[in-house]
Order: C-alpha cells, then structure tokens, then sequence
C-alpha cells in the first residue's frame, strides 16, 4: 500500500458567505468547516495533511493551529488545478494524493477509502447523479461507457448539459502522474483558469483507467457556498447525530431539534427532550432524562438523572440519581454526589455537595464544600468574594440553613448545625446548635405610617 497524501483546497474566498471570515472557518456543529475535513483525514491515517489556503492570509493556518496539517499558500486563485500544484512539491511520486475541499465538510471516511483503495492501480473520481447538474463539471464518457473527460458547466455545449453525472471534486490517484499532468494544464477556457478536471482526459490519454465511486449519501459532497447552505449541511449533520443516537438506543423527542456540537457519548434508556444542545465532552449513563432547552457542555451525568427543563450545565458532574431544574444553572468545578437536588434559579459554581443535599430554590452556591443530607433554604446566599480574593464555604452533614441566609465565606457551618432565617454568619457556627443573628421581633404600640403634607 502507498502512502496516502490529503491535499485539502482551502484558498478560495466564499465571496456569497457576506463574511469578514474565509469561508472554512466557519462552523458546522460548533467546529469550522476545515476542521471536519482535517478529522476525516485523520481518520484515513493519512502520512501527509496539506492545506492549501490564500484568501484571508493566514488566519486558516493560524486558527487550525495543528503542527500536523502542512500550510502552502496559493497567492492568486488561478484555478483547482494550480491549487493542487501548489501543494506537490510536498508529496512523494509514489504516494496516492487525495483531493478534498476544505467547504465540503461532510464526506465520509469509508467513502474516500474505497476511493483510495481504487486509487492503487487507476485514477479514482468521487461523482455523483443529481436531478439538477447545473453549475458542476459533468462526467463525459465513451460508447463503452468509460470516462473520458470531464467538462466544467461553463464550456459545456447544449448536449453535454444533460448529462446528470457530475464531478464532486475529490478524487484519488498516483501523485507522481499528477505532478506531470499538471505541469501540462493551460487556461485556455471559458474562465480563464487552471482547470485540475483536465487531468483526467491526460490519464486517460496515458492509458490510465478512470474509475468511479459514488458516495452513499448527496450530502456528502455538498459544498457550502452560501449561509443557507451553512444552515442546511448543519441540519444534515444534526440529523445524522440524532440517528446515531437513536440507533444506541436514545429516544430523541424531535430529531430535528437536537444539537449535538462536540462528542456524547450515552447509555441506555436517556431521553433528550427537544432543543437540547450537548457541547464539547457529554458522558450520560443509563436511564437519564434531559428536559427542554437544556444546554450541557463538557459534562458527566450518571444514571437516573432528570434534568428539568431550561438548564444551563458546563463542567460539572451530576452525581446518580439527582434531579436538577428546572432553570438552574450549573457552572464549572461543581461536583453533585448521588441524590441531590438543585432547584429553580439555582446558581452553583466551583462547588462540591455531598449525597442527598438539597439546594432547592432561589440561591448561589459558589465555592462551597457541602456535606451530606444538608437542606439549603430559599435565597441562601454563600458570598464566596470580597472584591479581591474568593473564599470557600464550608457546610458540614445534616445541616440545616434557613431561608435568606448569607453565609460570609471564609466560614464554616457545624454538623447538623441550624440557621435560623435571615441570618448573616460571619463565623464558623458550632455542631448541632441553632444560630441566628437577626434582632428580637418587636412592635411598636401606637406607630403610625408617615402622611404626606397637604398643600
Ligand atoms: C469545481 C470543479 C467542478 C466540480 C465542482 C464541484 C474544477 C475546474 N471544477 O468547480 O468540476 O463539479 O468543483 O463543486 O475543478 N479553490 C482554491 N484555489 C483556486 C480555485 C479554487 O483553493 O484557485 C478551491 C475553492 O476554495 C473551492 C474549491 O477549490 O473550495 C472549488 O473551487 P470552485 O472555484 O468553487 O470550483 P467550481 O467552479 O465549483
Ligand atoms: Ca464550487
């Protein structure tokens, strides 16, 4: 087997995308568009990455930043023949170069290794039928049916615009034949340009057979020249998400309102209600249940979670069997044990809370070491930071705290210890005692409300 060199054409502007970032940045799934296609090389164990870019200098090679994808840069946009060529000086006559463009971010893997296993002994060509081949090169082939040539849109004669086989771009083949081929390209053509499809009629003039491969779905070779287009390759790739998920056994209430930007990976029996958004690293153990417009990113959920709708999770582990939401938002370094509950407009950060602790409604948690079977009152408060510096909490098993508490870090709260309402602790609170720092209640015989003077 030769080596496999994937040259990625990433130069062009993207003029239609009405946007002060080159086209490739651009995201799918939160990941921009050459990404994918630098995962999918990756995937094919590919020697060499080569990306070509220009338009935009180097933002492409500086916002991709990985030391294993070579950077050549293309000063002019002369055509996708002299894009390639631009990378051959990168290549070894005996590796099979691969052609993929970094705006076509959906093709699979299994679809170029068939095309790189034909690309050992023939020229291999990715095309594809569609109903409508306006705009795209089209497959001219002989009576035997063999290819022969391909010919863009634009020089087509009447004739040749009806055939429904396109070229997709990508393709695979020899690198040394190619380097030769594309030393012979003129730009003798309706536009000007360096066609790299004029190759093909010069293998086959070399005797070289032409073959071609299909890919399984359309969507994979559809390039994203436009914001819509953005939009709808986005949809695809969510769809496809949803399915996945399905087929392990995840029901997904709509899979058309499920985003999936980075890698989940799940048990059995999770719902995931609809406009659900999993971000970076989600792990979700057996029998959990996600409720609506929640948004979860580099998260661990353990079995038997339900998480309430409108949550808003990042960096955190919800223990087993806690229940979460609804709108409550759980920020990064938070630890729930097994059996919590975090209620509505519920704020918790950087914090740890032991199993069975419950921090029902309306309260801020930050920095906060929390024992185990403790109940936080309504509108507790822990202020975690003077201006300056951040101080933790600590609370200790079994404590009670009540309502409208602020508990001025640094401070420590006993074991099974109680607050009364309204308090505002300053000072580490003793084991099994009650502590309460508001005034006595009194009132005041014969007090009247203050009137206003009459002009
Ligand atoms: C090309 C093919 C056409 C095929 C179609 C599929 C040629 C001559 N034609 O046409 O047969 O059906 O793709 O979409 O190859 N690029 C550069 N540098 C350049 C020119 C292009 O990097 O100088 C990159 C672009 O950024 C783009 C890709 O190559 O990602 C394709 O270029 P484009 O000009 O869009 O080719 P098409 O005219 O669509
Ligand atoms: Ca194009």
């Amino acid at each position: 087997m030769s080596k496999v060199s994937i040259i990625i054409l990433a130069a062009g502007q993207g003029s239609r995308m009405k946007s002060a970032l080159p086209k490739v940045l651009h995201p799918i799934a939160g990941k921009a568009l050459v990404q994918h296609v630098i995962d999918t090389a990756y995937q094919l164990n590919a020697d060499k990455i080569i990306g070509v870019y220009g338009h935009g200098g180097d933002i492409v090679p500086k916002t991709i930043n990985d030391d294993n994808v070579k950077w050549v840069i293309q000063e002019q946009q002369l055509g996708t023949g002299h894009a390639v060529d631009q990378a051959m000086p990168e290549l070894e006559d005996s590796d099979i170069a691969v052609i993929l463009y970094g705006d076509v971010p959906l093709i699979k893997k299994e679809t170029l290794s068939e095309l790189i296993q034909k690309a050992q002994k023939d020229f291999a060509l990715l095309t594809v039928n569609l109903d409508d081949p306006t705009g795209y090169g089209r497959i001219v082939r002989n009576a035997e049916g063999k290819v022969e040539r391909i010919v863009e849109h634009k020089d087509a004669t009447e004739e040749e615009k009806l055939i429904s086989e396109i070229n997709t771009g990508i393709l695979a083949v020899n690198a040394g034949e190619l380097r030769n081929w594309l030393k012979r390209l003129d730009n003798s053509n309706a536009q000007g340009e360096y066609y790299l499809t004029d190759v093909i009629a010069m293998a086959v003039n070399d005797d070289m057979e032409v073959q071609t491969v299909n890919p399984e779905n359309e969507e994979e070779v559809l390039g994203v020249n436009s914001r819509s287009q953005l939009a709808e390759l986005e949809g695809f790739f969510q769809l496809s998400n949803a399915q996945k998920l399905m087929e392990q056994g995840v029901s997904v209430i709509d899979p058309t309102r499920l985003d999936i930007r980075g890698n989940v990976s799940v048990g059995k029996d999770v719902t995931l209600d609809i406009n659900v958004i999993l971000e970076g690293n989600v792990v979700i153990g057996d029998n959990v249940s996600i409720g609506a417009n929640c948004v979860i990113k580099d998260t661990t959920i353990e079995t038997g979670v339900v998480i309430q709708p409108m949550c808003h999770i990042e960096q955190a582990v919800i223990g087993a069997d806690s229940k979460v939401g609804p709108f409550a938002r759980v920020r990064p370094g938070t630890k729930l044990a097994e059996q919590t509950h975090v209620g509505n407009f519920v704020e918790i950060k950087n914090s740890n809370v032991a199993k069975g602790s419950k921090i029902n409604h309306l309260s801020y948690i930050g920095d906060t070491d929390m024992g185990s079977g403790v109940n936080i009152g309504a509108g507790t408060i822990t202020c975690n930071y003077d201006g300056a510096n951040k101080f933790r909490t600590v609370i200790g098993d079994n404590a009670f705290i009540g309502s409208d508490t602020q508990l001025i870090a640094p401070v420590k709260v006993g074991d099974n210890a109680t607050i009364g309402a309204g308090s505002t602790i300053t000072k580490d609170t003793p084991d099994n005692e009650l502590t309460l720092t508001r005034a006595k209640q009194t009132s005041i015989k014969g007090w009247q409300r203050p009137t206003k003077d009459k002009k």
